[in-house]
Order: structure tokens, then C-alpha cells, then sequence
């Protein structure tokens, strides 16, 4: 395809704004259309987590969708693959997390998790935190905070309310019997890579036991070995009664996950929910040999080791740079570097790209480092120095006050 089809065929986009065309990628590295190559610390935001066309993934998705890609499914047919993948899940799943919904993503997992709640409480209040990052369905944003997103599109689904992250104070006069679900990030991604106290949140759960509300965890950002455990909610001791799963479960096709105690399966009647490719095999079929290949090789332990160093080098880059770095927070390969500045964001985005590196740019001053799981040391140690040669590039520039237009 020439340069020209492709300027030509961004007119046809709802929004323009496109600057990196990427044409190919292999491991860490992807590729844009005139060859040059770059270090990919988004993984797709956050989903490819063994890496661009890992083999693992290449050869489930040519043998799946060489046997069957699509069947229907709410209990009208079944499929090997999707066994195959609830077995694999049974393997790594929380304890108590006995039954599974698939979805196609995170929001749509979230979703349903919410409807979930209110059915089975016959209530429709839900408590989330202040910012929150849940999806972008409306009832998702709903439940998601900062001005961005939701406030955009205005009213939230009535009957919602957050409570301050992380903030103990007021939370036992928010969370009574009129509510419905409590739905928290462990560690908020798009927030900027917050995590929650094990004592708030084993709070939060002794609340939702008090007023029989559902504790939903979302785990669409954190699960799947990116912390360093193989879900956040390990760290945590404290049993959701849902959990929700997305991002890196089928290592960059798009599939997500509900999974639920028996309990509230229990009360599921055929019909309360679906969707035309939920459960779809050739999504089933990969997301099983990615979770097989992540807990087989042991990656939870090899992320939480490079996460320590990572750290490490972090904190000598804040060090170097203090009236650019505010703060690091690294778990696992889950990174964020606070800078001191909103307006900072972007340049130093784009001098990474122009380092050969690609961020992630978030809100609240944060950029994200979010790289392939199998990220090796040698891997890591280039990224650092591209990254410390593009906070180099944005000491010595005076950076304009840019609006970051089509920051998530
Ligand atoms: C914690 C969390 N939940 C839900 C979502 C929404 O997932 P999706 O974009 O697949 O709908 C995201 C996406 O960034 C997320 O980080």
C-alpha cells in the first residue's frame, strides 16, 4: 500500500489525528511503513503481553481458524476450545472464582458484571473510586471517573457514587444496604498506575459482606501477569465475588472475561446475558494457549524480578531529573513516570518516538511503560537509555503548553 492510499484513507476516520503508521511488529519491536523501528513500551495498551506475533499465538490462531472460528453459542453449542480455555483458567483463577462469562472486552466484561450485581441484589447503586478507569459503554463510564471520559456524556447512570481512592474516611457512611456493587482497579491503570492499600481494600470487602453488596475487581489492566503476580488480586487475600479480565488474556485479540463465585453463577438464568462472539473458539482457542504459556514459563516471577530493576533505574532517572520527574510507581511491568507538569506529557512522548521508543501518555501528568512480559533485561536496559535521552531532549526544551488532543 503506498503512503498516498494511506493519507488518502485517513479522511475516511472519524478523528484525523494519526501520526505513526505501524506496519509490522515481532517481540518488543514494531515496525512503521517506512521501515523504522521502535522499542514498543504500549504493548497495544497494555494487551500484547508475550510480545508482537509470538508463536505461541500465530500458530493458535492458524490452527483454530483452520478448524472453525465461529459457532453459536448461549448454550446452544459448545466447543473444544472453549473447554480447553476453562480449563486453563481453572488452573490460574483466584480460589473461589468458580464459573466464567466470556466477553470481548474489558468494558463489555465490566458491563456485565454490573448487571450481574444489580440482579442479583435487586439494586441499582454502584460505588466506584475517583479516578477510576471501568470502559467506555455508558454504563461503564458511568462508573469511571476524571472529566475526559465521562463527563463528556453526561448523566451517569443514576444511583452512582465514588468514594476518594484509597481514602478510608467517610467510606462506611457511602457503602449501605442500598448499594449494589463496589467495582475497584487494585491498582488503577489509566488513573496512572495507583494501587489501593491491602487494609482498604480488606475493608472494602468486609462492607460489601456487611450490606451483602458485590465486590467486583477489575483485573482487565492487571491481570494476566503484568503486576508480577499472576492477578493483582493475589497480593491482595481478599475474595472478589466477581472478577473481570480483558487486555493481555489472548495476548492481543480482542477477548475479555467475567469470572464469578458459584454463588452468584447460581442465579444466572439462560438468557440474562450474551453476545453473537462471546466464547467465540478461535479467541478461546488463543486465550488458552496464552495463559498456559504465561503460568508454564513461571512469567508472573519473571516480571515481578525485571520490575525491581526497573524500579531501580526509575528512581535514578528521577534522581537525574528532578524538575521533570515527580515520582515512579513500578509493579511489575506496570510503570508510571509522574512528571511534574501535564503539559509535559506529550513532548516527552514524542521525543521518545523520536528516540525510537514508544509510551503510553496519560492523564494526570503520567506517562506508562507497559511493555511485553517477555521484555529481557538487555530489552529493558536500551528502553532506559532511550528514555533518558528523550527527559535529556525535554530538560533543554522549553515546552510550549500543549493540549494533549486524544489522550486517553
Ligand atoms: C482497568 C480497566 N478496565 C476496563 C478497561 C476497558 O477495557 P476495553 O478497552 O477492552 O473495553 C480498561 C482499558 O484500558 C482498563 O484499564
Amino acid at each position: 500500500m503506498s503512503v498516498k492510499d494511506i493519507e488518502d484513507s485517513l479522511s475516511l476516520q472519524v478523528c484525523r489525528k494519526q501520526t505513526l503508521v505501524i506496519d509490522r511488529g515481532e517481540g518488543v519491536h514494531v515496525w512503521d511503513v517506512s521501515g523504522q523501528a521502535y522499542l514498543d513500551f504500549t504493548a497495544g495498551w497494555g494487551v500484547t503481553c508475550l510480545g508482537h506475533s509470538h508463536p505461541v499465538i500465530v500458530n493458535a490462531i492458524r490452527d483454530q481458524s483452520a478448524r472453525i472460528i465461529q459457532n453459536p453459542n448461549s448454550g446452544f453449542t459448545y466447543s473444544p476450545a472453549r473447554a480447553a480455555l476453562l480449563l486453563e483458567l481453572k488452573k490460574v483463577l483466584p480460589p473461589g472464582l468458580e464459573r466464567m462469562f466470556f466477553a470481548n472486552s474489558g468494558a463489555e466484561a465490566n458491563d456485565a458484571a454490573l448487571k450481574l450485581a444489580r440482579k442479583i441484589t435487586g439494586r441499582s447503586k454502584v460505588i466506584s473510586m475517583t479516578g477510576a478507569f471501568h470502559g467506555r459503554t455508558l454504563a461503564t463510564l458511568s462508573v469511571s471517573g476524571g472529566s475526559q471520559n465521562a463527563e463528556r456524556y453526561l448523566p451517569r447512570v443514576p444511583g452512582q457514587a465514588f468514594c476518594q481512592h484509597n481514602s478510608i474516611e467517610g467510606i462506611d457512611d457511602v457503602i449501605d444496604s442500598t448499594v449494589a456493587a463496589v467495582i475497584i482497579e487494585l491498582v488503577q491503570g489509566e488513573g496512572g498506575v495507583r494501587p489501593l492499600d491491602k487494609a482498604y481494600v480488606k475493608h472494602l470487602r468486609d462492607l460489601c459482606d456487611r450490606h451483602q453488596c458485590v465486590l467486583i475487581i477489575d483485573e482487565v489492566q492487571t491481570g494476566f501477569c503484568r503486576t508480577g503476580r499472576f492477578f493483582a488480586t493475589n497480593a491482595y487475600e481478599v475474595a472478589p465475588d466477581i472478577m473481570t479480565m480483558g487486555k493481555g488474556i489472548a495476548g492481543g485479540l480482542p477477548f475479555a472475561a467475567m469470572a464469578m463465585t458459584a454463588r452468584l453463577a447460581d442465579a444466572v438464568e439462560l438468557g440474562d446475558h450474551g453476545g453473537t462472539y462471546c466464547g467465540n473458539p478461535l479467541s478461546c482457542a488463543v486465550a488458552a494457549q496464552v495463559i498456559r504459556y504465561l503460568n508454564e514459563n513461571r512469567i508472573e516471577d519473571k516480571v515481578e524480578k525485571l520490575g525491581i530493576v526497573a524500579m531501580q533505574d526509575l528512581l535514578r532517572l528521577r534522581d537525574r531529573f528532578p524538575d521533570t520527574i515527580k515520582d515512579v510507581r513500578v509493579l511489575g511491568l506496570m510503570m508510571a513516570i509522574e512528571l511534574n507538569h501535564d503539559h509535559q506529557v506529550w513532548p516527552l512522548t514524542e521525543f521518545c518516538q523520536q528516540r525510537g521508543m514508544l509510551v503510553t501518555p496519560t492523564k494526570n501528568a503520567v506517562v506508562r511503560l507497559l511493555p511485553s512480559l517477555l521484555l529481557t533485561q538487555e530489552e529493558w536496559r536500551e528502553g532506559v537509555s532511550r528514555l533518558e535521552s528523550a527527559l535529556s531532549m525535554l530538560a533543554v526544551t522549553r515546552v510550549a503548553v500543549v493540549s494533549p488532543g486524544g489522550l486517553r
